[in-house]
């Protein structure tokens, strides 16, 4: 596993006791992402369903919530945090769950899926474009898939602050949205449905918005972390208050049976 990804898993373990206490945002796209599945047709009953890079489960919790017909065939719940998985509750209850890097592709396993859902984890791959254009092409006839990924163009406030204050941005890079809807065209999945849509969540400054990501595990970054003076200099250029945008693109595909 290269460096980064060991970062990420490093991250999301330390604090996966807290991370579904700091998910407000994850849940709530959640909750929507299972909203919008409500209405689409069952996918194979015998083909394979996972949710990648399923952490505590909320988007398969939100989909047993709204879908309740999928409970008759459980999600495989695959993630690259093992500690996370662990405070997942339905590792116990439906099939064993996957420790798995998916910068490596989708298991064997998953070939031919019937249903591949996944919820703020793409963006931390090495190449997102690339992984949901493979997961698109796992999918067997009549087979759905159904994701939610942080977009470019979220954390404009940190971006403005950092370039306000000359330092670099620490953001994490997020894949672009267009991209992502064309590799999903490229796995001859033209998407059913795609939204993008902006939430921005409150906070009091720079700072709790900072400790907040870092909270939820979600504070990796592919660029070196800024000096003590140069996150000094980046809060003094953060507008007090500043709420933190995030765009967000729910994607839904299907293969045609
Ligand atoms: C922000 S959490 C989202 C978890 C869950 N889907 C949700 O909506 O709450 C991101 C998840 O992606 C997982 N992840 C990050 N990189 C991964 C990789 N390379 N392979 C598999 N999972 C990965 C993390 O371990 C973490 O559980």
């Amino acid at each position: 596993m290269t460096a980064f990804p060991l970062q990420v898993r490093g991250a999301f373990a330390r604090h996966a006791a807290d991370y579904e206490g700091q998910a407000a945002l994850q849940r709530g796209i959640a909750w929507r992402l299972a909203r919008l599945c409500r209405n689409l047709p069952p996918p194979p009953p015998d083909a394979p369903r996972a949710d990648l890079g399923a952490g505590s489960g909320l988007l398969s919790r939100a989909l047993l919530h709204h879908c309740p017909a999928l409970g008759e065939r459980p999600l495989q719940q695959l993630d690259l945090c093992p500690e996370l998985l662990a405070r997942n509750p339905l590792t116990t209850s439906g099939t064993a769950p996957l420790v798995w890097d998916l910068n490596s592709g989708l298991p064997a396993a998953l070939e031919q899926a019937g249903l591949l859902v996944s919820s703020f984890a793409l963006q931390w791959l090495e190449a997102p474009a690339r992984e949901l254009e493979r997961w698109g092409r796992a999918l067997a006839p009549s087979g759905w898939l159904a994701v939610a990924v942080p977009v470019r163009g979220s954390f404009p406030q940190w971006h403005q602050a950092a370039a306000a204050a000359g330092v670099p941005c620490t953001a994490l890079e997020l894949p672009d949205a267009d991209d992502l809807i064309q590799a999903l065209h490229s796995a001859g999945l033209p998407p059913a449905l795609h939204q993008r849509l902006r939430f921005s969540r409150p906070a009091r400054s720079g700072l709790a918005t900072l400790r907040r990501l870092r909270d939820l595990g979600a504070g990796s970054s592919r660029k070196a972390p800024l000096s003590p003076s140069q996150l000094r200099r980046l809060l003094r250029h953060w507008p007090p208050g500043a709420p933190l945008s995030w765009d967000v693109l729910l994607l839904v595909g299907g293969r045609i049976g």
